[in-house]
């Protein structure tokens, strides 16, 4: 290879080009990456599986599309301690979205074991040495209450299987308020590491004291340390997977699940912020209910936490229970009837970007963020290219928007070379292309981007690929010969995955000035329940049984190894296949190459840079086995390694000769 650093064309890199995309799917947000550790904490409708977990109750999930499983209050995710009794009850609401609430019935002879109830977690709950906060709205019954009793709560972090404590406080004796809940917010230390996550938090009453009263509880939440601390933030650990691979953006909050079931239940900004007992709980696109407690500001602040930018998708008309092939049932779209549509975009964007003096920037800061956040892109729907009138959807939406934002890249979900119409993408606008395809998809798909304006003849539209990843199995036999495997979605990303992945990205970084942004997804799965494989990492309650996939590695190397500019790069011997690559130059400093090796032989590279370079040093990621993967029992089983490298210096005519292993992704770094 000839890397022209002198004489080749250069262009700039896309410097936001990974990014990370997320969606409430698999658990991903409810029961993963929010920082919530209890269960259904107000009893909305999320009725997921429960497996073999002693103590749990509920119906298993079965798979239904369109459908939300959960489509009322449930209990699920409790026990009752000591004899009680534990009901939902709707006769004593919090507040106007939290109507149905937790009524916790004490015997009246109870024996000697503490009373009350104990909340199960997303499948468990990890104990290691932090402090914790708990808080909950508890209120007696006031007719079974008139002596006004004084009683002390006990609030415990504990084995589900062994009962034993590890971290304990009391909220002292008190007569509680009978007109009004009494909102509980206390800290919870634990000094111990429970030796497995089948862990509750009980809440728990002194028999005695307590005798034949009923108590209703809701909004019962538990939160462990949070990423950067923040308040009603992200679980640690797995923020921290995300923020390791330094993503240039979010893409949220979906995906389909920006789009609801219908109309109604659209993904609704404005019922996300706020106080968390005031959150509407929404049925999500992914089988079940969507706490919210992730909301519009909660994401800001994610983004803001891992100085991301924002690909914040709205909502374009588009609904999943609408007709699957776009135009019977869904919202009209004529001006009049899209404009409540556009306002409540504008509203949004008022939100996040507004100044104080604003309303809905009023509204930010009266919730604690008086700064304006930013908002770089914004995407108006999600996969729409079926429906005959998205273009005058885009159109109208974008057309308001740019009005009033016009700094904002607009994002079509559409374009000609995938929609059923034509539609027109206006001068600094993007496309958002999806694909979920096999290897030899993103392997011929290398020289995609190739030239693609010109031969599309549109100079204007540049592209996001928002949605990608190899989802099929597949064994290569010779170079190139990738078959097309049936439609099966494997559990964990192969090697081969990350180099199917690899190839198209690398098209990707060779043409800068076409691609921009691009997002594998889904990205996170909780082993617990999920509908949807294979993702970059799988969980569940413990932080020790996190898998960090291939796909997940490859992101990383490929962000890590980057430069500034792109550069030329010639090969005497041949075209692409089995090797593909990419260079690119950073400020003088470094010459980065990425070099991918599709088959199973070992191909000799003679490497010569224009520049004089001192040493090189770097990364591979590589396996005999091109189906081998991370997984749970060994999620260590391919990572990358510092290359083993025979000779770090150029040679005396500047050249350097390396034997590209089969099977491998390579990333190298030469120091001028
Ligand atoms: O990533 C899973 C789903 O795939 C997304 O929600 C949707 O946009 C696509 O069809």
């Amino acid at each position: 290879l000839d890397i022209l650093t002198k004489t080749g064309v250069r262009n700039a890199t896309a410097p936001d080009l990974y990014g990370w995309m997320f969606e409430d799917i698999n658990h991903s947000g409810d029961g993963g990456l929010y920082g919530e550790l209890l269960t259904n904490r107000a009893f909305d409708g999320s009725n997921i599986g429960w497996g073999t977990i002693p103590g749990f109750t509920g119906p298993s999930i079965t798979y239904q599309e369109n459908t939300c499983e959960a489509t009322g209050p449930v209990i699920t995710g409790y026990k009752p301690l000591g004899g009680t009794q534990i009901r939902l009850d709707a006769f004593h609401p919090l507040t106007y979205s939290h109507r149905t609430v937790l009524a916790v019935d004490i015997p009246t002879t109870p024996g000697s074991e503490p009373v009350g109830f104990a909340n199960l977690g997303w499948w468990g709950i990890p104990v290691t040495p932090q402090t914790y906060n708990v808080s909950f709205f508890v209120y007696p019954d006031q007719f079974k209450n008139q002596a006004n009793l004084a009683t002390a709560i006990t609030i415990s972090l504990q084995s589900n299987t062994t009962g034993e404590i590890f971290a304990s406080t009391v909220i002292p004796a008190q007569s509680w308020n009978v007109v009004n809940y009494t909102f509980i917010s206390t800290e919870l230390v634990s000094n111990v590491s429970a030796p497995d996550s089948n862990n509750t938090l009980a809440i728990t009453f002194d028999p005695a004291a307590a005798a034949g009263q009923t108590y209703y509880f809701d909004q019962i939440s538990l939160f462990g340390e949070t990423f950067k601390g923040y308040q009603n933030g992200l679980r640690k650990d797995l923020a921290q997977n995300i923020y390791d691979l330094k993503p240039k953006f979010l893409r949220w909050p979906g995906g389909n699940n920006i789009e609801g079931f219908s109309f109604q239940t659209r993904w609704k900004w404005w019922e996300t912020i706020g106080p968390l007992e005031d959150r509407w709980p929404r049925p999500g696109n992914w089988e079940y209910y969507n706490t919210n407690g992730l909301g519009l500001m909660e994401f800001l602040e994610w983004t803001e936490s891992m100085e991301m930018e924002n690909v914040l998708a709205i909502y374009s008309g588009y609904s999943l229970g609408d007709s699957d092939e776009g135009d019977a049932n869904e919202y009209p779209s004529s001006d009049a009837a899209l404009y409540p549509l556009l306002k409540e975009a504008l509203d949004e964007l008022e939100f996040c970007m507004g100044l104080t003096d604003t309303y809905w920037g009023g509204k930010r800061a009266e919730y604690g963020h008086p700064e304006p956040f930013n908002i770089k892109y914004v995407e108006i729907g999600n996969e729409d290219w079926f429906g005959q009138n998205y273009p005058f959807r885009f159109k109208y939406l974008y057309d308001g928007l740019k009005a009033a934002y016009p700094d904002i890249i607009y994002i079509s979900t559409a374009y000609n070379e995938n929609a059923d119409y034509t539609i027109d993408i206006p001068e600094g606008a993007m496309w958002d292309t999806h694909h979920y395809e096999p290897p030899a998809f993103f392997i011929d798909g290398f020289d995609f981007y190739d030239n693609w304006q010109e031969s599309t003849n549109n100079t204007n539209v540049t592209v996001f690929i928002g949605e990608y990843s190899v989802f099929q199995i597949d064994t290569p036999s010779e170079v190139d010969n990738f078959s097309d495997p049936s439609d099966i979605h494997i559990f964990y990303p192969r090697l081969l995955s990350a180099i199917a992945e690899g190839v198209y990205l690398l098209g990707a970084e060779r043409n800068p000035n076409v691609v921009k942004l691009s997002s594998y997804a889904p990205s996170l799965q909780n082993w617990n329940w999920y509908n949807w494989t294979p993702n970059l990492v799988a969980f569940d309650a413990n932080p020790l049984h996190t898998v960090l996939s291939v796909s997940y590695y490859l992101q990383k190397l490929f962000n890590e190894y980057r430069g500034t500019e792109s550069v030329e790069v010639t090969n005497s011997e041949g075209d692409f296949g089995p090797l593909y690559w990419a260079s690119s130059v950073d400020g003088g400093e470094s010459v980065f190459l990425k070099v991918i090796n599709v088959n199973a032989t070992t191909v000799p590279l003679n490497v010569a840079i224009e520049s004089k370079w001192t040493s090189v040093n770097g990364s591979i990621m590589t396996n005999a086995d091109p189906n081998g993967f991370n997984y749970k029992n060994n999620a260590t089983a391919i990572t990358p390694q510092p290359l083993n490298l025979t000779s770090t210096k150029p040679a005396s005519d500047g050249s350097w000769i390396w034997d590209v292993p089969g099977y491998s992704i390579t990333v190298l770094q030469f120091n001028l």
